[in-house]
């Protein structure tokens, strides 16, 4: 059914639902919107007009526009108001059984043909729709917040959704400019699933110690992202972001993968739930000072050595493109097992998900980068019993080849290639189960959580080997369930 222009109602006048009153009301829906807590509708209404007098200032949006816009707004008293509506938002408190009671409420009011919605970001949209009349007419209509700038919509589909329902919610986000992606209906959905080791990853470096915050948190912005996770998990908020994290853990029946940080919870018990408090990893009060990346001070270049690049990949063509600039001799062995730089018998090689530690004490390990090199910020790492020649040149060779390099703890796959690793890894997971496609993956962590690139545009840009190499790495140091290679990423890897 064509949903466009039809009168909508929207139930929950929080913050999630006002901003789906905005986008309904500016795409020239009628709306109708509905909140038990006496004012909060009228207050949801106010805020709108405070965004509209803000956008009318900076020449966004004239003064006749918003007033039409908040003519098609209002406010009804009860939902038995709404019997003609064609659709249904609803974005109230996130509790499984308030919510079916509302719906099978919303089934005796409204007619047979009107298509019911969830905002939920966390629960079943199966069991939502479960003891329903007609339960193929409910779907999940997952917005992100802010809703006005957010392009991400999940359209959720549960087990007894109809694929025409879910197609008209798909059309309909289009019509509103937003970008939507199918999901099936599974914990966490595409985005708050997926995205999961991008905190678990951090959060398990910082319990073992292998660097600081502000270390990884450059390292991880050193490929594109625009906040580190520790940034990020400050800026959703400590109690926010494990909660999500437990209820995707819960939902998945206690899969090791998911399982919530002790460093986490520790701040959350401590009310340390990040900006909105002052303070989480990082110290928000006036006046705090961060911690300044360590610096290096490298060594002059030594050119009269033996200089070997190992592998042939865009790393490779990087360093001797380099190599060349700094007129330093060298030959290249392509076939070689590993990628890198190979300096009088000493290797600096790109992790694979070895330790450095054990590859020998002639060996130095440096992070994946996948960005254009040139002052990206590196992890690098070297056992502890190596030579402490080896330990000053193999990071000066690394900051004459343009990057700058930080020292951490030896730990296998490092920084980047970790996380991204396991990003990538969840996102094979994710498709394998069918719970999306790969292209609805890329959009949906590009547009739900601004990732610089899609897991699978990673993947392409990155051997599937090297990846899987780096997850059974990581599986065999940590031997536990939550490094295991998804089905996807070894089929990938036969091709
Ligand atoms: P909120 O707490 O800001 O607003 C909820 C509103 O619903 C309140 O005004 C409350 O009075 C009203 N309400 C509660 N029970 C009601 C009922 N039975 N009938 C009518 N009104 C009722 O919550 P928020 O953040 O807007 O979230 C709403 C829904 O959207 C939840 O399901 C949440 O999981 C989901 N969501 C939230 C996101 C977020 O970032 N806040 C993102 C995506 C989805």
């Amino acid at each position: 059914m064509e949903l466009k222009n039809k009168q909508i109602l929207v139930i929950g006048a929080g913050i999630m639902g006002a901003g789906i009153v905005q986008i309904a009301a500016q795409s020239g829906h009628s709306v109708l919107l509905f909140d038990q807590k006496e004012g909060a509708a009228e207050q949801a209404i106010e805020n709108i007009k405070k965004i509209f007098a803000s956008l009318i200032k900076k020449e966004k949006l004239t003064e006749t526009n918003a007033q039409d816009t908040l003519s098609r707004i209002q406010t009804i008293t009860t939902i038995n108001q709404a019997s003609q509506v064609k659709l249904v938002i609803e974005a109230i408190i996130e509790k499984l059984d308030i919510k079916r009671t509302l719906f099978k409420e919303l089934e005796s009011i409204v007619a047979k043909d009107c298509v019911l919605a969830t905002n939920t970001s966390s629960i079943s949209v199966t069991a939502i729709a479960n003891g329903l009349q007609n339960p193929e007419r409910l779907v999940g209509m997952h917005f992100f917040n802010p809703v006005p700038l957010m392009k991400l919509v999940e359209v959720v589909s549960g087990l007894q959704t109809s694929s025409e329902v879910a197609s008209d919610i798909y059309d309909l986000s289009t019509h509103w400019g937003k970008t939507p992606v199918h999901a099936k209906s599974t914990p966490g959905f595409i985005v708050n699933r997926i995205a999961r080791p991008f905190y678990a990853e951090a959060l398990a470096l910082i319990q073992e110690q292998v660097s600081s915050i502000q270390v990884i948190d450059a390292c991880i912005k050193s490929v594109g992202f625009r906040m580190g996770p520790f940034e990020l998990m400050d800026l959703i908020g400590h109690d926010t972001n494990f909660a999500v994290t437990s209820s995707v853990f819960e939902a998945f029946f206690y899969d090791r993968r998911f399982t919530p940080s002790i460093v986490q919870k520790e701040l959350v018990d401590g009310g340390l739930l990040g900006r909105k408090s002052g303070r989480g990893f990082y110290d928000y009060a006036e006046g705090a000072i961060t911690p300044k990346l360590p610096e290096f001070h490298p060594s002059p270049l030594n050119n009269t050595r033996t200089v070997i690049i190992h592998g042939d990949n865009h790393l490779t063509a990087y360093f001797s493109n380099q190599l060349h600039q700094l007129e330093v001799p060298f030959t290249q062995e392509k076939e070689s097992a590993w990628l890198g730089l190979e300096v009088d018998g000493f290797q600096l090689r790109q992790t694979d998900g070895q330790t450095a530690t054990s590859l020998g004490s002639h060996v130095a390990v440096f992070d994946v980068c996948l960005q254009d090199q040139n002052k990206t910020v590196i992890a690098w790492a070297i056992a502890e019993n190596s030579s402490t020649e080896w330990a000053q040149e193999a990071p000066s060779w690394l900051h004459h080849l343009g990057f700058k390099p930080i020292r951490i703890q030896d730990s296998p796959a490092l920084i980047v290639a970790r996380t991204l690793a396991m990003l990538i890894n969840e996102a094979c997971d994710a498709v394998t189960q069918g719970v999306c496609s790969k292209d609805a993956t890329n959009q949906a962590m590009k547009l739900g959580v601004n990732y610089p690139a899609g897991p699978f545009e990673w993947l392409d840009k990155w051997r599937s080997t090297q990846v899987l190499q780096i997850i059974n790495q990581l599986d065999l140091n940590y031997k536990g369930e939550r490094y295991r290679s998804s089905p996807l990423l070894q089929r990938l890897n036969l091709l």
